[in-house]
């Protein structure tokens, strides 16, 4: 079974051509960042341009370099949100007329099933798991019961916490997208503990027993922090470490208390896995914090390789494979949607 993905619902054209044997057989990214980075954020328009501008060509060397022609796909997966429209829009209609043009499936694609499908383009994860998605637009805390089945355990009442490392990051004069920045900076940092002690930033709401985020108090300390003095390069080195590390430790405790209400909830299952998923969980420390903490209540934490952590077409064209095993094709009359909580996916077909 061979499947094109299509990914355009932010600022990566992301194309790819997948098997069902797990076999990547191209995988193409364009990234707009420099677009965009005069800006310091994503401007909608001009990334819907941009897709535009570039798809076309991204889908004929994606076929070319695996090898196949349009009949030999299985059917075509798009990203149909949610994410920003136009761009949605763009992915959509060039891999519905793919699909109407060769007669195959359509796979209307949820950008954030996609995240959450990710680790079983790599291994065979059994249901249920945990999810932790952390991206630009999403920090929620999911269980994934089967493919178009999750219920939403957390979410943010505010920033999500790629959006509260890229404001941050904006802040320190770093550039956009800033959490790779602000990780890359915090590397320099080479007394974590003086640095958490001279810089100190505390879990939001942590006495609460509610499983749920919010970020933007956090985002304000950020902001008082850089006002309180003349940063050089290495107090500003120690305060992105400081910052990396609560929010670290904000989404290990979030995601501790999940883990423990999982356990509760689904006794037989042996082995529970924490699957981690977004944009940010290409953070090396975030990974490591979250993997001590899973230890501690005996989950193991998987994560997808770096590559398909952000945005891309390979995750699309896996999750289109999902869906196509599953029978969830979609009619050609499949809606983009900026909107599109996971829970409605089991309303699939009605
Ligand atoms: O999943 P994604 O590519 O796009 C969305 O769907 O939002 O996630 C993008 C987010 C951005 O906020 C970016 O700053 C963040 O992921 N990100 C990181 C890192 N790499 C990407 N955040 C922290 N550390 C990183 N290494
Ligand atoms: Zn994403």
């Amino acid at each position: 079974m061979n499947i094109l993905g299509i990914e355009t619902s932010c600022d990566e054209t992301g194309v790819a051509v997948i098997n069902d044997r797990r076999e990547v057989l191209s995988h193409l990214v364009l990234s707009q960042i420099d677009t965009h980075q005069v800006f310091g954020g994503v401007v909608p328009e001009i990334a819907a341009r941009a897709h535009l501008d570039h798809l076309d060509h991204l889908i004929l060397e994606a076929m070319k370099q695996a090898k196949l022609g349009f009949s030999d796909l299985d059917g075509i997966a798009a990203t149909c949100g949610p994410g920003l429209i136009g761009g949605v829009m763009v992915g959509m209609m060039a891999g519905k007329a793919i699909a109407l043009a060769h007669n195959k499936p359509f796979l209307a694609v949820n950008h954030l099933e996609a995240h959450a499908l990710t680790p079983r383009l790599v291994k065979d994860i059994p249901f249920p798991y945990l999810v932790l998605l952390v991206s630009g637009g999403h920090t929620q805390i999911l269980v994934a019961e089967d493919i178009g089945h999750y219920h939403l355990w957390a979410s943010t009442r505010d920033d999500a916490v790629g959006e509260c490392f890229d404001k941050s990051a904006k802040m320190m004069g770093l550039p956009y997208p800033g959490g790779s920045h602000l990780e890359k900076l915090a590397q320099n940092c080479t007394d974590l503990a003086a640095a958490k002690e001279k810089y100190p930033f505390s879990i939001p709401m942590k006495g609460s027993k509610e499983i749920e985020f919010s970020f933007s108090g956090l985002k304000t300390a950020m902001r008082q922090a850089l006002d309180k003095e003349d940063h050089t390069q290495q107090t500003l080195a120690d305060l992105a470490a400081s910052f990396q590390s609560v929010l670290a430790e904000t989404l290990a405790y979030r995601s501790g208390q999940a883990m423990k209400k999982f356990k509760e909830l689904y006794p037989q299952k042996n082995d529970p896995a924490l699957i981690v998923c977004g944009g940010v969980s290409a953070n090396k420390t975030i990974r490591a914090t979250l993997e001590s903490c899973a230890a501690q209540n005996d989950f193991t934490v998987m994560a997808p390789p770096m590559e398909y952590c952000t945005d891309n077409g390979a995750m699309i064209a896996w999750a289109g494979i999902e869906l196509l095993k599953a029978g969830r094709i979609s009619p050609l009359s499949t809606k983009a949607r900026p909107r599109w909580p996971l829970e409605e996916l089991k309303d699939f077909g009605t």
